[in-house]
């Protein structure tokens, strides 16, 4: 049935007029004509009394292949019966299923290659399933249990994969699937002719039907062209020489209330609502990789990175799609029911490429995803300090005080950054020699103190022929082409005229590796000479941000190598330049050491190449508050070294917030403060007392708790878990938990923590939501959850960050004050043992040399630490946990050669436990002793609350000075 009675509506969708955003300079969906044409076809849809999707899979051309591990048909759309679509569908090992359809036979190309990029490899399919061919729909029904199932409704086209018989993640339920075929430009005639005209009244059904007549797609693409060949926009024409290609799809998730992910935007954890009944959004979830000046707090405009990936949550499953789109794509999101989420995903250009992640936990959603775009890398221990930015350190001589001046306050650093005006009229890798005169001292200065240099390198270079950078990629023919394919793209950056290296050109990439070479190569190639090991690399506006361009950015027409326009590419883009600068940092030395490369655009799978940040945010507390919930979302579609600028970049933060947004920032895998060129030097030790003092105590406190980062990066690059788990991920049951998106835990270390990001704040509450005991970090304190959850209040003034212990926990820290990271080395460790209401606990420690890739040979120190009852006795041990942990892998770790006295556990292996506390413990013991030996440990006692007591209070604590035993060693304590 065609729906008739949507004829003639075309709903013109509103700017969002509720919006504060200043910038004029980005595109609204209405401005958009894909995403005008999708919403509108969402709209007549949601009108129209029946609908029904034209797409249907012919049967007879069903193929489930003779493995018959994927099925693949022919679509029609009943609207062009002369073009055809493949669909395939296949199962991975995993379960995963990956949904593809792109034009067969079509008039041109869709671009098929985002998955390329995406993915570390091409996923392994599952041969042992089998499709079954029914008349309406075809099956196939997988998994350990049998509780998959994959069903292919033929007429229309509807693609469900559901659990249990249980829907769960529906394509095309809704009919919105729309793929543009290619199709030539019919010139429009040159008079206006009028449709017939009527005699008489015509009933409305009449006059439906006569529109019908004029234009019998009407109901579906509207009635009249909408920007298929060009569109303008501000002073802007986009040529569109392949006409309209743009991918409509709806994606439903029956039974999940909630959806988390597709990062970036500035909004809530839990996506709000965008359509449907009184939407917080007017505008969908954009996806395109922008440079957003002072973007607001909460919208759902694009900011610098797009990571397609989409989570789905109810208190029994979670779910989750990844789109592989790298064009310019707009999410709508609805919450159709209490109980269910509809979604629909609008994009320019692209092949339909969708997986499917069954979870049906959070791990496995995690487990999932890692396995097809890779885990994070693991980071150069070094990077997880503290850095100090800001635009600009002016002269080698700045940084020198900047540095005299953290030391004489005693406050650890371990990275001084280099914005854009270290460079010569900003020609990247060229220093102005006036300023920085001796860049290779002045960074040995620097690395003198065990610290780092981070120098800024963007992607747009100074199109003058003294430049190497620029000649040498001009002689080799890799920069981005304008539209008419020939010559080189020019467009405004901060050196004025600027071209930009087109990294999907293979010849690219070794030139690039070579740019970065710190010793001589010979003949007129360029080498970056007057640079150091110990300099690693920042790449900002890599959207890539162009001044003078449509949105601050390139126009789409631009042509990257292989012919594919920029706007197949844009949302990819970013992501090659920092892989290629990551790569080129690596390679400086032989055998490589791990790269530092901070990014602002990303896609899936960027996590394998460094950290990012959240950008130009503003020195406001709104900022501060979103930049938490931004960095959660980042982790939880992968990219979990992430932070955001401490301070704000933007304005004057007054005290009071500069030491809140430390407390965020240490809280945050990447801590960094920087500051724009305009404002106030703002570093920590030109503060005031009491604020400079607080902030030396929080600087401190990162640098102690160190471990506990690096062991959750560890687990992070082996398992995909993320570093910062909001309530959903620990608690998926918990309902109450599902919109909580300001408290999360620390990796698998048991912290939990909620920073304040309120002015004047004196008390916090944080859910618990468990029966169990947590301490409070500083003061041991004990709180008690509930399994039906339970708000508990914390102090939090200014000096006071809300941070707790979960029962059951065993948290290791080094607690002497350094410098900076690398001086810790051989710093002994103090481990918090955080008993649970049962009286036990475990933790983990992750140790490696920091610096190179020796770690994936096997050259790691990876303990587990229990504590549990015996009788009467505790007994805390220490196990090694190299030879298990790699079989959590996601993929790829291979750790086989992993042996206990490997070279760097010899090198710490003099390093022990100076002390270790018991918080929780019953009663006062008897007896402390390392087991095999008579002689008594020296211990204190203070009686407090005792972790299996129903009480809250202060929980009682041995502390036990230090215990004489290795943190290399297996090792047991007996207290009695
Ligand atoms: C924009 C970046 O977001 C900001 O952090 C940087 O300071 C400026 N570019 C100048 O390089």
């Amino acid at each position: 049935m065609r729906p008739w009675s949507v004829l003639g509506i075309f709903v013109l969708l509103a700017v969002n007029e509720a919006s504060a955003f200043k910038a004029n300079d980005f595109k609204t969906c209405s401005q958009s004509g894909f995403c005008r044409r999708g919403r509108a076809l969402s709209s007549r849809a949601t009108e129209a009394k029946s609908w029904v999707s034209p797409y249907s899979v012919d049967p007879t051309t069903i193929d489930v292949s003779s493995d018959q591990a994927s099925f693949s048909a022919t679509v029609k759309s009943s609207l062009y019966p002369e073009t055809n679509f493949g669909l395939e569908i296949r199962i991975q090992d995993d379960g995963v299923a990956r949904v593809r359809m792109d034009e067969v036979g079509g008039l041109r190309k869709r671009y098929d290659e985002a998955a390329s990029w995406a993915l570390i490899k091409e996923p392994v399919i599952n041969k042992e399933i089998h499709w079954t061919k029914g008349k309406k729909d075809a099956k196939v029904v997988y998994g350990d249990k049998k509780d998959i199932s994959v069903i292919v409704s033929y007429e229309p086209l509807r693609v469900s994969l559901l659990r249990n018989g249980k829907e769960q993640v529906v394509l095309n339920g809704q009919g919105l699937l729309h793929m543009e075929h290619f199709r030539n430009k019919v010139e429009a005639p040159t008079s206006t002719e009028e449709p017939p005209a009527v005699e008489g009244e015509a009933t409305d059904a009449e006059q439906a039907l006569l529109k019908v007549e004029v234009n019998p797609r009407a109901w579906f693409e509207g009635e009249t062209e909408d920007a298929l060949w060009e569109e303008t926009f501000s002073s802007w024409t986009d040529s569109k020489p392949k006409g309209p290609e743009s991918l409509s799809v709806d994606i439903a998730f029956p039974n999940h209330p909630v959806v988390y992910g597709i990062p970036q935007h500035a909004t809530n954890l839990a996506l709000p609502s965008t359509r449907g009944e009184k939407p917080t959004f007017t505008d969908p979830y954009r996806l395109y990789n922008s440079d957003v000046f002072e973007y607001l707090a909460s919208s759902p405009v694009s900011l610098y990175g797009s990571i397609p990936l989409m989570h789905a949550h109810s208190a029994d499953s979670t779910v989750a799609v990844f789109h592989v789109v790298g064009s310019d794509t707009w999410i709508d999101v609805s919450h159709a029911s209490e109980k269910s989420t509809e979604t629909h995903w609008i994009s320019e250009s692209g092949i339909l490429d969708t997986f499917l992640l069954p979870g049906p936990t959070p791990e496995d959603v995690f487990r999932q995803y890692s396995k097809l775009t890779g885990t994070a890398v693991m980071p150069a221990q070094w990077s997880l300090g503290y850095h100090q930015c800001r635009w600009n350190y002016v002269s080698s001589e700045d940084v020198r005080s900047v540095q005299r001046r953290f030391d004489e306050e005693d406050m650890p650093v371990d990275v001084f950054w280099l914005d854009i005006e270290y460079s010569d009229n900003h020609k990247y890798f060229m220093w102005n020699d006036k300023l920085f005169p001796d860049p290779v001292e002045m960074t040995n200065d620097v690395a003198a103190n065990g610290r780092k240099m981070v120098v800024i390198v963007d992607p747009h270079l100074k199109r003058e022929d003294n430049y190497p950078a620029y000649k040498e990629a001009s002689e080799l023919g890799v920069l981005v082409k304008p539209k008419s394919g020939e010559g080189e793209y020019e467009g405004w950056c901060w050196p004025g005229s600027s071209s930009w290296t087109d990294f999907f050109n293979p010849a690219a990439w070794d030139w690039w590796k070579s740019m970065f070479k710190t010793e001589p190569q010979g003949g007129s190639k360029f080498s970056w000479v007057k640079s150091s090991t110990d300099i690693h690399i920042w790449n900002d506006m890599n959207e890539p941000s162009v001044f003078n361009g449509p949105e601050i950015s390139m126009p789409r027409d631009n042509i990257h190598y292989g012919g594919w326009e920029h706007r197949d590419v844009h949302n990819i883009n970013g992501m090659l330049f920092s892989n290629l600068t990551y790569q080129a940092v690596a390679a400086r030395t032989d055998p490589a050491t791990r790269p530092f490369v901070l990014t602002r655009a990303f896609f899936a799978g960027s996590q394998r190449f460094g950290a990012m940040w959240t950008g130009d945010n503003l020195g406001t507390w709104d900022h501060m508050a979103v930049g938490v919930k931004m960095v959660l979302a980042n982790g939880i579609a992968g990219m979990s070294f992430s932070g955001s600028d401490v301070g704000g970049f933007f304005g004057n933060p007054e005290p009071e917030m500069l030491v809140r947004w430390y407390q965020v920032g240490i809280m945050a895998p990447f801590f960094r403060a920087h500051a724009h060129i305009d404002t106030k030097r703002r570093e920590p030790y030109l503060l005031d007392e009491p604020y400079k003092s607080l902030v030396k105590d929080i600087l401190r406190l990162r640098y102690s708790m160190l471990p506990i980062w690096y062991t959750a990066f560890r687990e992070t690059s082996v398992t995909g878990m993320p570093i910062l788990r909001p309530q959903f991920v620990v608690f998926p049951k918990d309902k109450a938990g599902f919109n909580i998106d300001d408290q999360y835990y620390i990796g698998s270390s048991g912290l939990l923590t909620k920073p304040i990001t309120a002015k004047e704040v004196k008390e916090t509450t944080i859910r618990l939501a468990e029966d169990q005991i947590y301490y409070d970090y500083f003061s041991h304190h004990a709180y008690r959850g509930s399994s039906k959850g339970k708000e508990v209040t914390l102090q939090a003034e200014l000096h006071q960050l809300p941070l707790l212990v979960r029962g059951g926990s065993i948290i290791s820290t080094r607690e002497r004050p350094r410098r900076s990271s690398s001086l810790m080395k051989n710093d002994p460790f103090t481990m918090r043992v955080a008993l649970s209401k049962a009286g036990t606990a475990k933790g983990e420690l992750y140790l490696d040399d920091g610096v190179t890739y020796n770690h994936e040979k096997g050259d790691f120190v990876w303990r587990q630490f229990n504590a549990e009852k015996k009788g009467k006795a505790l007994r805390v041990s220490s196990l090694d946990l190299g030879k298990v942990k790699p079989s959590e892998a996601v993929d790829g770790v291979a750790l086989s050669t992993y042996n206990p006295s490997n070279e760097y556990a010899k090198s710490i292996e003099d390093v022990r436990v100076e002390k270790l506390v018991v918080v929780g413990l019953g009663t006062k013991p008897s007896s402390v002793k390392v087991e095999g030996s008579e002689k008594e440990l020296q211990w204190e006692w203070t009686a407090g609350v005792g972790a299996g007591d129903r009480k809250e209070g202060q929980a009682s604590l041995l502390t036990i000075k230090d215990p004489k035993v290795l943190i290399t060693k297996d090792w047991t304590l007996v207290i009695q």
